[in-house]
């Protein structure tokens, strides 16, 4: 999840001033891992042909189709050695200079308790299959992996540069890549943000529904646009590749696009702006249909 928001300002009790806690594996209940292979077998029938190959050679990889919670100390032994990333367990959101400071050093955080049986579809705050499912593959793809590692080191620099100020932008960018993001493969689009990949229901939206827009990549479009983070998306960000975005935003110095998104207008959330490349002009109909039924 993206870190604008905290739950706690002083690590909790039991957690040390990285606020790391034990993942506690063998505190798990049987139907706790049965919760695990329920999400896991309905997004491993789903995802072939709509998930990225880099996110479904990661599962592979990593052999998170194995029964039960993935212990996060096998989780790690085993990405350590494909890029040098580990998985570790924190209480929940965690303060943002923390949070970057991990991912600088190559360390995803992951909640790790997992959703009841009743909450399978939705759930508000990243649980241990938001995190780990949703997340993890992606860091056994080597220019990924660099890629979320730079967005750390650029998270310090941003709090350097302007203390919390420009956080806004850079979650914006995190929010449509990392959380959200598509890309297109073979000439098709496909799914590799984590909150779609970890989500029955948005892993076809992303993809099939028409209601969204699809718009292609741009770094300015994307930090000046705002997001939602309680229903489907109403835009999703095309990327060309991997490659292409970490070579964006690494090349590109920050500090002068902060200035230029802070003094540009927002963009509306469903709005098609000028010098967007269009992959779908998408009709709303969903977000209107939701908006009106909470109105009745
Ligand atoms: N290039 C960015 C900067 O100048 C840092 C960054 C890299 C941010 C990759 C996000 C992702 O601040
Ligand atoms: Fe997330």
């Amino acid at each position: 999840m993206a870190s604008e928001t905290h739950v706690l300002n002083s690590p909790p009790p039991g957690a040390g001033p990285d606020w790391l806690i034990p993942q506690g594996w063998e505190n798990y209940t049987d139907d706790e891992h049965d919760v695990w292979d329920t999400l896991y077998a309905r997004q491993a029938k789903l995802l072939p042909g709509r998930a990225s190959s880099a996110f479904l050679r990661g599962l592979e990889a990593l052999r998170l189709s194995d029964r039960g919670i993935p212990n996060f100390e096998e989780l790690s032994a085993r990405l350590m050695q494909l890029t040098g990333w580990q998985v570790v367990a924190v209480p929940g959101l965690v303060p943002d200079d923390v949070f970057f400071d991990h991912l600088a050093n190559r360390r995803f955080v992951s909640g790790n308790f997992i959703r009841r049986r009743d909450q399978l579809d939705y759930l508000q705050e990243p649980d241990v299959f938001h995190d780990v499912f949703g997340h993890v593959p992606m860091l056994a793809d080597p220019v990924f992996a660099d890629y979320l590692a730079a967005y750390g080191r650029g998270g310090q620099r941003a709090l350097r540069l302007g203390g919390d100020k420009y956080l806004k932008y850079l979650s914006r960018l995190y929010w449509y890549t990392v959380e959200f993001g598509l890309i297109e493969e073979a000439g098709a689009l496909r799914i590799y943000g984590s909150g779609i990949v970890s989500s029955a229901a948005e892993s076809v939206f992303a993809l099939d529904d028409p209601s969204p827009n699809r718009i292609g990549f741009g770094l300015e479009r994307v930090m000046r646009t705002e997001y939602r983070i309680d229903d489907f998306q109403q835009n999703y960000f095309v990327i060309p590749s991997f490659e292409e975005l970490l070579r964006v935003t690494v090349e590109t110095d920050f500090a002068p696009i902060y200035a230029a998104v802070e003094a540009a207008d927002t963009i509306r959330i469903a709005e098609i702006a000028e010098g967007d490349q269009v992959f779908t002009i998408g009709t709303q109909a969903y977000a209107a249909a939701r908006a009106q039924a909470k109105l009745v």
